[in-house]
């Protein structure tokens, strides 16, 4: 049997080195994880956006550790050659650096992903550094930040002058400092993530942050046309499942009422 490379810190740095760009999405169960490794994604995103797309809440801000933990671990065992990283769930982290590292540390002893996602910078930069203390890799989530959304009020671009885009790139070189292996930059006006870049040695991740970043991440559902709630203006859809989905299911109910299926074929003789 061929053995699989797998993918580490050090060879997406490679690839940032060598302007090859970085393909993530993320993915809440086994069979999604197992197609996007087969299809060469380099990080899977275990993202918190689990809550809304596959369990119907209104925001991130009600998803668990539990729930988180479940879904890793299915991710992880259909992932063999990308990168795991678990989304810390709000309140996972935030209250304080035990907190922040018994929590990754669960992340990484019981559904053994290959590091951990936090958002923000600021008071968050010693919750980060407490645990890239302890060996776990850390990715760092900055521009809009969906665990902010009350304090922010709505879905909101950053970068839109100055003084916001300054402070886009110092806490992008303080998350580099408190040691982060790579960063998310999300919903940022056109341009923004380039003088970002600009700043940081470690891979930029975009997502609604135009072509500039070192690589792009989608949410799974969105791009595959499976979650009909809400859909911002940077997802692209890929793929219209839930079309192909209902079409299926409608045949499947027409054949069972019309009492077609099961047919020999589909029976035990
Ligand atoms: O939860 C998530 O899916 C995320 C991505 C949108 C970056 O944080």
């Amino acid at each position: 049997m061929q053995k699989i490379k797998k993918i580490t810190p050090q060879i997406l740095k490679k690839l940032k080195e060598q302007r090859k760009k970085i393909a993530l999405l993320t993915a809440y169960d086994y069979p999604i994880a197992l197609v996007e490794d087969r299809a060469g994604i380099e990080i899977i995103l275990v993202g918190d956006s689990l809550g809304m797309v596959t369990l119907g809440y209104e925001s991130t801000l009600q998803v668990t550790m539990q729930e988180m933990l479940t879904s890793c671990k299915a991710v992880r065992k259909g992932a063999k050659r990308a990168m795991v990283i678990a989304d810390m769930p709000y309140m996972s982290y935030q209250p304080n650096n035990s907190l922040a590292i018994k929590n990754a540390g669960k992340f990484v002893g019981e559904a053994n992903v290959d590091g951990v996602k936090l958002e923000g910078a600021g008071p968050m930069l010693n919750r980060i550094k407490a645990i890239v203390d302890i060996g776990i890799p850390v990715m760092g989530h900055i521009g809009f930040t969906p665990q902010s959304l009350k304090k922010f009020g709505n879905y909101q671009v950053r970068g839109k002058n100055s003084k916001e885009i300054d402070k886009l790139i110092q806490d992008a070189k303080a998350l580099e400092n408190a040691g982060v292996f790579s960063i998310i930059i999300e919903c940022v006006a056109e341009g923004v993530a380039k003088k970002v870049k600009k700043e940081i040695n470690v891979p930029l991740y975009g997502i609604g942050a135009g072509n500039d970043c070192d690589g792009q991440i989608l949410v799974v559902h969105d791009m595959l046309g499976l979650f009909p709630d809400f859909l911002p203006k940077y997802v692209k859809k890929y793929a219209e499942l839930s079309i192909i989905i209902e079409e299926a299911m409608k045949k499947y109910i027409q054949e069972v009422k019309l009492g077609k299926f099961p047919d020999k074929e589909h029976s035990y003789r």
